[in-house]
């Protein structure tokens, strides 16, 4: 497949549909002499934790190259660029602005501004200032206030430079896979500590809406949460009961806190030591009203029950990504149609979207077909969605560009442009063009 089609009358062939690309600070920065450490830089310090040994200290060396990186944004066409704030380059250790690091964001902004590219920024996007680690991180309820203080300073030094703030990305990796499962930074184990780290990044979400409201009333507020939608392998009522537990344990547990100010009903069977600590009035910081709604989708899961553990994930079947993953179209449709029953949402954009593929360069090509196909297939769900009633208004495809794809370090690429690691040279991909050509197809 080299194009990408939806049907004709589809609102996502509309000009005011967003299309963007996304990246983040850590996956694609490198420059790490000008900033602070990060949790990210200690956990690829740490053996074996990173499949191919690798770091941030290069990446895509979007520090230097940034300008060149936003022209080619610019060439694909799209209408806004998500992209996220480094904490610690952007704060001293003292807790002040960093002006060298405001800087380089105010300089990519207003590059961004001069050619009519909507800025998305996240806030935070999983690399925290390690000196904030090393005082319990996510596990210390300061970390929230730290956070909402560095918001204060940056969304006052953006000024009008931005159309769309997100608080966190994906706080379900920060919590579940940095702080329960270790697989990211900071690498911590053990079931006591991932709804603590849970609770005070909601709460960390929640103080930073309330910033936001002040110092930046004019932009787009809202989070970016990541779903895996779970279903039960079969239909007996111990399967259905380990995917429902699953999917409140890790998608709800980040969504129902957010729109109805209460965590799920299986926080009543968790071991107290495993509980969150809930002071009087989080649930109503946390809850308060968010401008849209952002979701990133990659996969589904499959869920059995098991005696000890509730639920036990199956390996992925049927056609897979590069990362394991099982390419399933339809559970992303399901996904926005289910939460739009279940919650009143507010607009909706996909914040990501995409696929790891083993890309191969060829005569200066990457013909990614594989790639095309999973974004045809996926743009076409969100359209189905869209039929269903669902509001959507943007979509980002994950990502403008390879970069460090965490505990795979860059063994996977995702970018609908090569990034040849060793002369940092762009290539479109096949799957960046088709993009190209569907954006600029709108009427
Ligand atoms: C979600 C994350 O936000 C992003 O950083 C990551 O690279 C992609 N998913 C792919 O795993």
């Amino acid at each position: 497949m080299t194009k990408l089609s939806l049907p004709s009358h589809s609102p996502l062939l509309t000009k005011n549909f967003v299309y963007g690309v996304a990246t983040a600070s850590f996956q694609i920065e490198g420059g790490i002499e000008h900033r602070l450490p990060c949790i990210w830089d200690t956990f690829c310090d740490t053996p074996n934790k990173i499949a191919d040994n690798s770091n941030g200290h290069v990446a895509c060396d979007h520090y230097n190259q940034w300008h060149n990186d936003i022209e080619l944004i610019d060439s694909l066409g799209v209408d806004a660029y998500r992209l996220s704030i480094s904490w610690p380059r952007v704060m001293t250790l003292s807790g002040e602005l960093n002006p060298e690091g405001v800087k380089f964001y105010t300089n990519i902004l207003d590059e961004l501004n001069k050619r009519n590219i909507k800025a998305f920024v996240t806030l935070y996007h999983w690399d925290l200032p390690q000196h904030l680690e090393d005082k319990g991180g996510w596990l210390n309820r300061d970390t929230a206030y730290e956070f909402a203080r560095y918001v204060k300073l940056i969304s006052q030094a953006f000024g009008e430079r931005v159309f769309s703030y997100a608080t966190l990305n994906e706080p379900f990796c920060s919590a579940f896979l940095g702080y329960e499962v270790g697989i990211h930074a900071p690498g911590l184990i053990g079931k006591q500590y991932g709804k603590k780290a849970a609770h005070h990044l909601l709460l960390a979400h929640g103080l930073a809406m309330d910033v936001l409201k002040h110092t930046s009333p004019n932009t787009q507020n809202g989070i970016v949460l990541n779903f895996t939608p779970c279903y039960p392998l079969t239909q007996s009522p111990e399967d259905i009961n380990a995917a429902s537990y699953a999917d409140d344990y890790l998608n709800q547990w980040y969504m129902k806190p957010i729109m109805d100010g209460q965590y799920p009903d299986i926080i009543k069977q968790l071991p107290s030591n495993q509980q969150p600590e809930i002071h009087p009035g989080d649930m109503d910081i946390i809850s308060q009203s968010i401008d849209y709604l952002g979701i990133n989708f990659y996969t589904r899961q499959v869920y059995k029950a098991h005696p000890s553990e509730i639920y036990e994930p199956l390996a992925p079947q049927g056609p897979l990504t590069d990362m394991g993953w099982e390419i399933y179209p339809q559970s992303f449709t399901d996904l926005l149609v289910t939460l739009n029953n279940t919650y009143t949402l507010p607009p909706v954009y996909i914040t990501e979207n995409g696929a790891a593929m083993p890309d191969t360069i060829k005569n200066g090509e990457v013909n990614d077909a594989d790639r095309v196909n999973y974004y045809n297939s996926h743009l076409n769900a969100v359209h189905n969605a869209t039929v269903q009633g669902v509001n959507i208004i943007g979509y980002f495809a994950w990502s403008l560009m390879d970069n460090f794809e965490w505990a795979e370090g860059y063994l996977k690429r995702f970018g609908i442009v090569y990034v040849d690691y060793k002369t940092q040279q762009r290539t479109i991909k096949a799957s960046g063009q088709a993009y190209k050509h569907l954006i600029k197809s709108r009427k």
